[in-house]
């Protein structure tokens, strides 16, 4: 008897004994470790890309990415990783990861361009049997909203001659503890086929794998994740208001309250919100729910105090150098550590950008300095032509002021202290009061 050989079955098997080609669409933070953890564990692995520049740089064996080595890139190579810029290819592959961005527009509502470009761009190519898997943040609905029926439009029926599935990325850049494989990954299916086709995508790759019963509940689950942080560190930054006011240190009381073994996780206050996902996502579900009728007071509440933060720190700035007889316009001010977050290169929506656009606008003579950053790269609404100052003792004695936004572990923080006439600490690194130095 001949056992009819179904797209499902056939696709579960060749990912199974890795006969699969994996193709990864945006190979930015997201896309690129994804494709290297593919590749790692011995699948072919197809990456796609809108820049030219980018592709070229992979397929020449160099990592755009800091924090990935030169090495894994090549060692990827070697075992057949590829980039490209022709879409057309997608017919090559079996599974597809979409990781492309999904900003906020200016009114601050989702701008899903990138997402739906990316699923104009694959449907000519789509085929049966594959897996299709939406990673980016997204609000509930996306992906059967705006990728089935994409996928569906040249007469596949996805659930039974394709799949869709979403899954969305925890990637979390420079963290030594986690690395893409052990981080759980959370995986719902348009259909139960679908969720089945999804979970044997990721079982080769992924150490753990989190079924849900839908998309919209797996689109969910990470608006809550990033929601969670949100509104907990807009939390410690108004109690970090309330302890500046009362005399009291923040660090301390966290510090404190974090030794409780149970229901309490320590979030830190800083200088506002940056990256890609927790100054963004939360704004997903406000726009999505408004279409319920509802209202999300905790995402905008959070957002209004984090959003606040650059403004509160240059209210200390302006004190200190008041206490000094100085005002902002001609002071010498260098802004230390610009990347979002500590120990990273990527300066998407971090909040010394902020502060240093307010600063350039009231006539401070400005600079930075940021090993990861040596160049201020070009940015899409932002633009400075400075590039960083190494930290030396007479660079640091030379500025009236500085700002200590992000603290990356190559600073030297002693040798900071000890040549800066005033430091506005953001990030709770000098523990023991001085006269130089200002907690903001
Ligand atoms: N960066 C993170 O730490 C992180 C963590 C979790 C989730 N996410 C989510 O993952 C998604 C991707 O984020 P990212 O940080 O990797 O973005 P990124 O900007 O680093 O990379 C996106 C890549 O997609 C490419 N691209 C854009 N449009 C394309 C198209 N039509 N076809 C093919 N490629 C296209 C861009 O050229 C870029 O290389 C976002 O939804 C983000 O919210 C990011």
């Amino acid at each position: 008897m001949i056992t009819q050989d179904l797209p499902l079955d056939r696709a579960v098997r060749k990912f199974a004994d890795k006969s699969a080609i994996i193709g990864i669409v945006g190979l930015g933070y997201v896309g690129q470790p994804l494709a290297l953890r593919f590749s790692d564990v011995g699948y072919r692995v197809l990456g796609f890309d809108i820049s030219d520049a980018l592709v070229e740089m992979l397929n020449s064996g160099r990592s755009p990415i800091q924090h990935v080595d030169d090495a894994r890139i090549e060692a990827a190579r070697g075992a057949g990783f590829e980039a490209t810029s022709d879409f057309s290819r997608i017919s090559e592959v079996d599974g597809i990861m979409l990781c492309v961005p999904t900003p906020l527009n200016k009114y601050r509502e989702p701008d899903l361009s990138f997402v739906i470009n990316t699923c104009e761009q694959i449907a000519p190519y789509i085929r049966d049997g594959q897996v299709v898997a939406l990673e980016s943040t997204t609000y509930p609905g996306t992906t059967k909203e705006e990728l089935v029926p994409r996928l569906e439009r040249g007469g596949l029926k996805v659930g039974e001659t394709i799949f869709a599935v979403f899954s969305p990325e925890r990637e979390d850049p420079a963290n030594p503890d986690f690395t893409t494989s052990t981080i759980p990954k959370v995986v719902g299916g348009h259909t139960p086929s679908c969720l089945k086709a999804g979970l044997a995508l990721y079982a080769q790759a992924i150490d753990k794998l989190v079924p849900v019963s839908s998309t919209e509940a797996a689109e969910m689950t990470k608006l809550l994740e990033n929601i969670h942080r949100a509104v907990n560190i807009g939390l410690v930054n108004e109690m970090k208001i309330v302890a500046d006011r009362m005399g009291i240190d923040i660090f301390e009381v966290i510090d404190a309250a974090a030794t409780k073994p149970f229901g309490f996780t320590p979030y830190y206050p800083g200088p506002g919100l940056g990256g890609h996902c927790i100054p963004i996502d939360p704004f997903y579900l406000t726009w999505k729910a408004r279409a319920h009728g509802l209202n999300t007071r905790f995402i905008e509440l959070a957002g209004e105090i984090n959003r606040a933060m650059p403004e509160y720190v240059l209210g200390k700035l302006v004190d200190g150098l008041n206490k000094r007889k100085k005002a902002v316009k001609d002071a010498k001010i260098m802004v230390i550590g610009i990347a979002y977050k500590k120990n990273v290169d990527d300066m998407r929506e971090s909040p010394s950008v902020e502060l240093m656009e307010r600063l350039r606008d009231q006539g401070a003579n400005l600079s930075y300095s940021d090993p990861h950053v040596p160049i201020f790269p070009k940015m899409r609404e932002h633009r400075f032509d400075l590039r960083s100052t190494p930290l030396t003792p007479d660079a640091l004695r030379s500025q009236d002021a500085v700002i200590l936004a992000t603290d990356h572990a190559a600073f030297d923080y002693k040798m900071i202290k000890e040549h800066t006439p005033l430091i506005i600490d953001t990030r709770g690194v000098y523990r023991e009061p001085s006269d130089n130095i200002v907690r903001a």
